[in-house]
Order: C-alpha cells, then structure tokens, then sequence
C-alpha cells in the first residue's frame, strides 16, 4: 500500500512517463491487459503510443484493451462516442488488432448481459495489467459518480448535472445532446487491476487531487479508494499537484 506520486513539469512530459510504463510494461508482457480512458489528459500519452509504435519502439500486434466506459444509446461511429474517441486517438494508428480491443457497447439490447460479459473476457484476458484513469473534478474516475458503491462492476449509471455540463462541450454546448447514462467498468473492476496508473493536469484539478489523495476514502470521492489500491501510481503536472 502507499501511493507513488510523480510531479512532472508540463502534460506533454505527464505523457511522456505514462508512455514509458506502458513501454516497459507491453515490452515485459508482449500479451498484456491494458485498461484504457478517454477524456483529455490521456491525449499526449496517446501521441507518444502511437509515435513510439510508428518507431518501431512498441509492438501492440498481441496487447488486448479494455476502456472503462461507454456513453449508453450512442452508436461506435457517433463522433462523440468513446469507441470513436479511441479509434480516432490510437487504435487506428497502431497495430493492434481490432478484435482484442474492447469498449462497453452503447447500444447493447441487454445491457446487463453486456456488463456480465465485459467483466467475463477481462478475466478470460487474465485481468488488467495496468489501468490507466483520469479524474473528474468530483473525484469520478470513469463514470463512476459520487455516492457509487464500492463493490460494483461494470454497470450502467446516471450522470451527475455537473459530469453532463462539463462534457456539453462536446455535444454543441447543448446539454439536451448529452447522454445522460453512460456504462462503466466499477469500482471493483478498476481496483482488480494489478497495477493503476493515474494522469492529472492543470490548476482546475488541483483541488480534487488533494481531496482524493489526502482525505478520507470515501464513495462521496470515488477517486479515494485508490488509497487502498497496492500498486497506485498518481502522474500529474506541477499544477495539479500544486496543492499536495
Ligand atoms: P479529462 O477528464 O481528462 O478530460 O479532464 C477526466 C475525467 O473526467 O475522468
């Protein structure tokens, strides 16, 4: 237990560690678990993956991939859905294979099958080797909002009014457009990765790093949990660790 913190100077260098653990780890397990998020601080560690893999530095041919979450009712193809995200950011850039990467299907007919089935091929995988996560500004980490049970696994969610309009962005500024359910991995999915690996940028983060990482460990801050977490590693620029 004890949480690994690393202070870079700029998101750029954030992404530049981030690539060089999921290097090492790809290098070391040429078959590796990797879980993956959206969102924009993951984007300079997208960059270099799919720099270093034009490099020939990494090989993604045997790498599987499982992302977090899923807005629910949007189709692959809709330029705001996350499978789209991921394709556009990585997976259309490197040689991975397209059937060894996973994302929850926005448009299952049987939700509940699906979530049963996502959290089924994890462990098929042999679970998450590293996990990779964001934060929200309320402490969610994948969709998973305040007040969420701990003990969840993949399953289906309602976006809180503050996670619906700090993404309206996306959605032409209008909030109507926005999803307002969305599936993730839970808790309980994020906390049976052997490794975690969390990215955090900029002053408007600051406030909620403090809160997760020295507070209590609380579902009121999902992010808390990571406390628990025995190999946790929290990479953020100097503004997002300014308090701490
Ligand atoms: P961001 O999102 O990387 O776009 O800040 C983080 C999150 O909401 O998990």
């Amino acid at each position: 237990m004890g949480i690994k913190m690393i202070v870079l100077n700029t998101p750029e260098d954030v992404g530049s560690f981030a690539a060089d653990l999921f290097e090492l780890e790809i290098k070391a397990r040429p078959a590796c678990v990797l879980g993956l998020a959206t969102g924009s601080t993951p984007l300079p560690l997208y960059r270099q993956l799919v720099a270093r893999c034009k490099e020939g530095r990494i090989d993604f041919s045997r790498v599987r991939t499982f992302n977090l979450d899923e807005y629910e009712g949007l189709a692959p193809d809709h330029p705001q859905s996350y499978r789209r995200f991921m394709q556009e950011n990585l997976f259309d850039h490197i040689n991975i294979k397209p059937e060894n990467t996973h994302v929850p299907d926005g448009l299952a007919a049987d939700p509940e099958a699906m979530f049963a089935d996502y959290e089924r091929q994890i462990a098929d995988c042999g679970g998450v080797d590293v996990q990779l996560l964001g934060i929200g500004h309320d402490g969610h980490i994948g969709f998973n909002e305040p007040g969420e049970a701990f003990e969840l696994g993949t399953h289906c969610v309602d976006l809180k009014p503050e996670t619906i309009e700090a993404n309206k962005r996306f959605f032409e500024g209008n909030e109507d457009l926005v999803p307002k359910q969305a599936y993730t991995m839970g808790i309980k999915t994020i906390m049976q990765a052997r490794k975690v690996l969390m990215v955090a940028n900029g002053k408007d983060k600051a406030e909620i790093v403090k809160k997760a990482f020295f507070g209590p460990v609380t579902p009121e801050v999902p992010a808390s949990i990571l406390q628990m977490h025995p190999d946790f590693i929290l990479v953020g620029d100097e503004e997002a660790l300014s308090l701490i």
